[in-house]
């Protein structure tokens, strides 16, 4: 439970250092993080490195007793290596380069970008390695950022036909595992395939779930290059990588098995802006962001790496959003509760100072360009205080967990079928549904072991893995899954015994048509009695399997099989909610409905509720404590922004 900020020595004059050093001690900090774009005044020329104003930063930060996190500062090449090494550059789907003059301008296939980033890498790490003030490393910042998971150079293309190679081994094999027969795609030798990019339309579906797996592999790659040499010259110390949040286009348990800690970037308040929640939601929590979406993220982090935390948290309005409001007062102080109570080691806030110039002199900072105090410090100051009254937070594991798997996400974002939604989306509003019910919940690959949970929930997982679909039947957990849950083999075809694929072994069934529709044609579902509303996407089952709630066409809507559920439409939240409550109860998990606003977490014995609207709730209603004096944290009428915590 460690506050940290995000700093920038090389952005300010050298005389403002030791005063920043003890103020950020005074607030209560203990951790900062910095070096992650300074490669350019780290290295001024090829070969000339300029330890020297780091070395009296790291001190001047070390003489405070503040610890450091030190990044290797690969996101941003400088511009001699860029000229001097024109084929580092990430090439885009159209085939063009990208240039210099921002960020992430390199491409992870290429052997000079490997060479140089090693290079540098190594420089720090034989510098800094032993530092007493150093307790862990960044590897570069935000992989996959800005588009760059992806590039479509000459040395992508190549790792690429290599990759096919060790994966495939003869073209034949290839051939068959992509279906290219269709529009007479055959290849002869893997020296003639290409990446999938700027074709006349659609590029073959399996080729482009390659390309993703591919891509993905090669971040990993990259990143375990670093790793290896930071553990060889830096032992001891924890290495961290600082994924955004929502961001699927990398495999984040892959990268994350070489890594200690998995860390990630959480600015709610920009995210809802620039997310597909309603007008009215977006107006509801414009300055509170979903109550979800950050809970959502700590979820999946936590189940990367054996220790996570919150890099980079908002402190105020962004620069990079569509609209940019400001967190109200309280948010700063609510989301860092809400990571501890999720068991982050710690949260790190971006960044210590408004910076007045560069691409960023919008953002917001703890403090202003001219070094006051904005509104997030006096709210860190209050939860770095307050963390005296709960003491270190155990982490109580959840009972339901949701799984999320990398390529069945890649594959539905290349074959969607139309508009018909996100399964990202639907895996969040599960999850939504769920807290909204009160529950705790774990985001975790199809290889987790299921047997601690109540109820497990597959959101659409279309590539499902057969030996999963056993674990979880021998689990003895209640299961729920949402349509096209199993709809693709690995190579991302139609199964032979069709959708739900392995997953008629638990529910028999088969999909015999499928529909995506617009918006404005909702399937209707009556279940219990009562009519309710899908969207998107609905289904035609075959099945022995006993029909919950049927269609208006008197098709089953909902089917169940024993412990086993499947939802054959994208359901709108009151179905969910229904289907849940039931599923719940079956499952023998209590649940206290919070509304709206309020969300509940538990952490060992300790139960903290979170208020994400403006309104004072009573919180009674949740089974919170009657009088104030059973609070550690916050009373019994929790205000707008606000958090309380209890024992249980
Ligand atoms: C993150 C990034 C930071 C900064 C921040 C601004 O995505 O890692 O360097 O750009 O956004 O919100």
């Amino acid at each position: 439970m460690k506050l940290g900020v995000c700093y920038y020595p090389e952005h300010w004059p050298e005389s403002d250092w030791a005063d920043d050093a003890r103020r950020m001690k005074l607030l209560g900090l203990e951790l900062v993080r910095i070096g992650e774009f300074a490669w350019s005044r780290i290295e001024p020329s090829p070969g000339e490195y300029d330890w020297s104003w780091l070395d009296r930063a790291i001190s001047t930060l070390h003489a405070e007793g503040l610890q450091i996190i030190l990044c290797t500062p690969t996101a941003t090449p400088p511009k001699w290596l860029v000229d001097q090494y024109p084929d580092i550059l990430p090439w885009d789907a159209h085939g063009r380069p990208k240039k210099f003059g921002s960020r992430r301008h390199y491409c992870f296939s290429s052997p000079t970008y490997r060479r140089e980033s090693a290079r540098i890498t190594e420089a720090l790490a034989l510098r800094y390695g032993d530092h007493p003030a150093v307790v862990m490393w960044q590897t570069d910042n935000e992989y996959g950022h800005h588009g760059t998971h992806e590039s479509f150079s000459p040395d992508a293309a190549g790792a690429f036909r290599q990759w096919l190679q060790r994966r495939y081994e003869s073209i034949d094999a290839l051939n068959t595992a992509w279906g290219t027969v269709f529009w007479s795609q055959d290849y002869r030798s893997f020296e003639e395939v290409d990446p999938p990019n700027a074709t006349v339309t659609e590029a073959n579906p399996s080729h482009r779930l390659d390309y993703r797996r591919f891509s993905s592999d090669e971040i990993c790659e990259f990143n375990r290059e670093q790793v290896d040499i930071l553990r060889r010259h830096s032992p001891g110390r924890q290495i961290a990588h600082n994924y955004i949040g929502d961001f699927t286009k990398l495999d984040h348990h892959a990268i994350g098995a070489s890594l200690d800690v998995a860390a990630w970037d959480s600015y709610p308040i920009g995210l809802l802006s620039e997310g597909d929640d309603s007008e009215a939601d977006k107006a509801h929590w414009l300055r509170y962001g979903h109550p979800d979406f950050a809970a959502f993220n700590h979820d999946v982090f936590r189940h990367c790496s054996p220790q996570w935390g919150v890099m980079e948290q908002q402190p105020g309005p962004v620069n990079w959003a569509t609209h940019n409001a400001a967190p109200a007062p309280g948010m700063v102080r609510l989301w860092t509760w809400e990571a501890f109570a999720h068991g982050a080691a710690f949260v790190s806030y971006f960044r210590w100072r408004q910076v007045p110039f560069g691409q960023e002199q919008m953002h917001a900072a703890l403090l202003t360009p001219d070094r006051q105090k904005a509104q997030a410090l006096v709210e860190i100051a209050h939860v770095a205080g307050e963390r005296e009254t709960t003491g270190e937070l155990e982490s109580t594991s959840a009972r339901i967990a949701i799984v999320l798997d990398y390529p069945s996400l890649w594959q539905h974002e290349i074959q969607p079928q139309g508009r018909a939604g996100s399964v990202l989306e639907m895996a969040r509003t599960l999850y939504s549904c769920c807290r909204q019910l009160g529950l705790d919940v774990d985001v975790v690959p199809q290889g987790a072991d299921f047997e601690s949970y109540g109820l497990v929930i597959l959101p659409s997982v279309s590539i499902l893995d057969a030996g999963m679909c056993e674990r979880l039947r021998d689990s003895g957990a209640t299961v729920l899954a949402t349509p096209l849950t199993g709809s693709r083999t690995l190579n991302g075809h139609i199964p032979e015994n069709l959708a739900p694929g392995p997953f008629a072994n638990l529910m028999p069934m088969q999909v015999r048509v499928f529909e995506s529709l617009p918006p404005f044609a909702k399937p209707r579902v009556m279940a219990g009695g009562q009519m309710f509303d899908g969207s998107l996407w609905r289904e035609s089952v075959k099945s022995t399997a006993q029909p919950l709630a049927l269609f208006e066409n008197s098709e089953s809507a909902w089917l169940r099989n024993g412990r086993v559920h499947y939802l054959a439409c994208w359901p709108d939240e009151p179905l969910l909610m229904h289907v849940l409550r039931q599923l719940c109860q079956e499952a023998k998990l209590e649940v206290r409905e919070t509304g709206r606003d309020i969300r509940l977490r538990r952490a060992g014995n300790i139960q903290f509720a979170f208020n994400y609207g403006p309104d004072v709730i009573d919180l009674t209603f949740v089974g919170a404590p009657e009088t104030d004096e059973d609070y550690l944290i916050g009373a019994r009428d929790i205000e707008g922004a606000g958090v309380s915590a209890w024992r249980i």
